[in-house]
């Protein structure tokens, strides 16, 4: 199955991709968690990144589109994969569309987590997250012991985009830039809307509900 979870800041992409990766064993590919991984080890990538990041701007196409071209020619692909945050503007729809006929894996499905914008911002101001890309809420969904994180051990903390200023740029710039990509999947027939609001169980069974018409 080559998968893309879409929806804006906080739709829970993150968390749905995790469990997917539990369940069908196809390789979660978050290029937030890239970028992030990039500006913690002090890359040129990471460092040219973080501006961006931190302002809730997009990292220009460029960039992107040289991490997915590489990240999707790696082996453990082979057998499918789950975007997340990728893509988010038409130009970056349009090169993975050519890079995908290139290796003849096509996208089965776009799964849409629809969450209304008060709902993101609760979400997003109460998120702690973990360096291993795992995502947790401080009351819908804590870790199981104070700040540590389930999958890791590994200590949780607050994203450096997740202030009040970043968060509202980065729902203005989805609105924007990625938004369109809904009708521009709606219109080749691989959208499929869900309702995010739903609890992350909930929203984790409609998704193996749509997934299983594909098996
Ligand atoms: P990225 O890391 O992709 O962030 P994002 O798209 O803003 O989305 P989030 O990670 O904030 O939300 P999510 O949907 O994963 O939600 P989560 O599962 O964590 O990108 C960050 C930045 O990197 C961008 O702003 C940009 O600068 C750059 N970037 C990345 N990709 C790029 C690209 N392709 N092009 C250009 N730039 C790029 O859940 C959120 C919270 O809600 C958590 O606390 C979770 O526990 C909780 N939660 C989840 N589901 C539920 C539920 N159903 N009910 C209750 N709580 C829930
Ligand atoms: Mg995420």
């Amino acid at each position: 199955m080559n998968i893309i979870l879409f929806g804006p800041p906080g739709a829970g992409k993150g968390t749905q991709a995790k469990k997917l990766v539990d369940f069908n064993g196809i390789p979660q590919i978050s290029t937030g968690d890239i970028l992030r991984a990039n500006v913690r080890e002090g890359t040129e990538l990471g460092l040219a990144a973080k501006a961006y990041m931190d302002k809730g701007e997009l990292v220009p196409d460029q960039v992107l589109i040289g991490i997915i071209k590489n990240r999707l020619k790696e082996q453990d692909c082979c057998k499918g994969f789950i975007l997340d945050g990728y893509p988010r503007t038409v130009p970056q729809a349009d090169v993975l569309a050519v890079i995908l006929k290139e290796i003849g894996k096509p996208i089965n499905v776009v799964l849409n987590l629809e969450v209304p914008d008060e709902v993101l911002v609760d979400r997003i101001s109460k998120r702690l997250m973990c360096k291993c890309g795992a995502s947790y809420h401080t009351v819908s969904n804590p870790p199981k012991k104070d700040n540590i994180c389930d999958l890791c051990g590994c200590e949780v903390f607050q994203r450096s985009d997740d202030r009040e200023e970043a968060v509202q740029n980065r729902l203005k710039v989805y609105k924007k830039q990625t938004q369109p990509l809904i009708d521009y999947y709606a219109k080749q027939g691989l959208l499929v809307t869900l309702d995010g609001t739903k609890n992350i169980d909930e929203v984790f069974e409609d998704i193996k509900a749509v997934l299983a018409k594909f098996a």
